[in-house]
Order: C-alpha cells, then structure tokens, then sequence
C-alpha cells in the first residue's frame, strides 16, 4: 500500500494476541504499510508474507525475553508495540462466567488479570528498555456499559 503519511517501511512492529480476530487485522495492516510484523501468542495461526509467529506467553517474562532476543537479533529494535493478547468471557462461556455477577468464579477473574493487565505490564517491562527512539505503544482494550451480565463486567475490570 502506497500511504505516505503512515509509511511504515523498516520499522519492526509486534503485536500481542496476533492470533486473535483483531490481532489479525493488525497485523494484516501493519505488514501493509511496510512494517516487518510479528505476533507473540500462545496459538499458533496464519500470518501476512514476511511475518513471523512466535509461541509467547505474555504472562511470563522469560518467554517474552526469550521472543525479544529473537526479533531484536534478527530484525533489529522493535518501533511498534501493539497490547493486544486477552482473554474475555464471550457469550458461549461456561454458564458460571456469563451468569450473575456473585457467582463470577475466581479464577476466572484471576486468567483475565494475567493476561489483560499483567500481561501489558510485563510485555512493557521487557519492551520499553529495547523500543526504538519515538516507538508507539498502543494497548488494545475496552470499555464497557452496564448490560447487567458478566459478560462485561471482565472488560470492566481490565479497562
Ligand atoms: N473483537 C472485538 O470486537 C473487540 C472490540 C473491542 C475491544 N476488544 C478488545 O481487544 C482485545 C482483543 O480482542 P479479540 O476479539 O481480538 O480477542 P481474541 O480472543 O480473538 O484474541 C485474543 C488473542 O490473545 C491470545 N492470548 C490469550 N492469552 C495469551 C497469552 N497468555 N499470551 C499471548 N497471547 C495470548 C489468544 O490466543 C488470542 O489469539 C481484547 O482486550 C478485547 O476486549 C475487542
């Protein structure tokens, strides 16, 4: 894609969560506009010509460490950082995470922390010494209205 104003040619970008629905489309835009493109995930997927997919645990910081050394020795130091990698409750969750707010399960909410919350900050802890001069960082999240279902009470809380 020829676009001048977001020319994105030899910049290095990383998008958490790549395997995931708008995961993809980020990558899919960012390889567009001339970025080198790499998802860190847990799964494994599809990804633009010239992009790479890393099995990365953004819960844990080695596995980010050890993703990083990857990119950085092999790409050079990233400019884009995209915190993208969540979990949420969709609506074809188990009955007691989509069900009444008092009956939320604990580890339900604790999964959602990791990824969501510790996730971004571990991800920074390791990125933001490395990021190139003028980096961007972007976190991917949501907010949420009252719909009276636990659905959105993670996206609350992760917000
Ligand atoms: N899809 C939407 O319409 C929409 C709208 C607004 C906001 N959001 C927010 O954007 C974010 C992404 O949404 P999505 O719909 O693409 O979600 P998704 O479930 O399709 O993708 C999330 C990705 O994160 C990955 N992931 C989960 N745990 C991980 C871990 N520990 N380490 C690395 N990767 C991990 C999953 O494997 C998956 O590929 C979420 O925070 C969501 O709330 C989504």
């Amino acid at each position: 894609m020829s676009d001048a104003l977001f020319d994105l040619e030899g910049r290095v970008a990383i998008v958490t969560g790549g395997m995931g629905q708008l995961g993809q489309t980020y990558l899919d835009g960012l390889a567009e506009r001339g970025a080198r493109v790499v998802s860190f995930d847990v799964e494994d997927g599809p990804v633009p010509d010239g992009a790479k997919a890393l099995r990365v645990d953004v819960t844990d910081r080695s596995s980010i460490q050890h993703a990083l050394d990857e990119v950085v020795g092999e790409w050079g130091v990233p400019h884009v950082l995209v915190n993208n990698a969540a979990l949420d409750s969709p609506p074809d969750a188990p009955a007691e995470e989509v069900g009444p707010f008092e009956n939320y399960p604990e580890a339900s909410f604790d999964a959602v922390m990791d990824v969501n919350v510790k996730g971004v900050v571990f991800t920074l802890q390791k990125l933001l010494p490395l990021l190139a001069p003028g980096a961007s960082v972007a976190v991917a999240f949501a907010f949420a209205v009252d719909r009276g279902g636990t659905f959105w009470f993670t996206y609350l809380a992760e917000s």
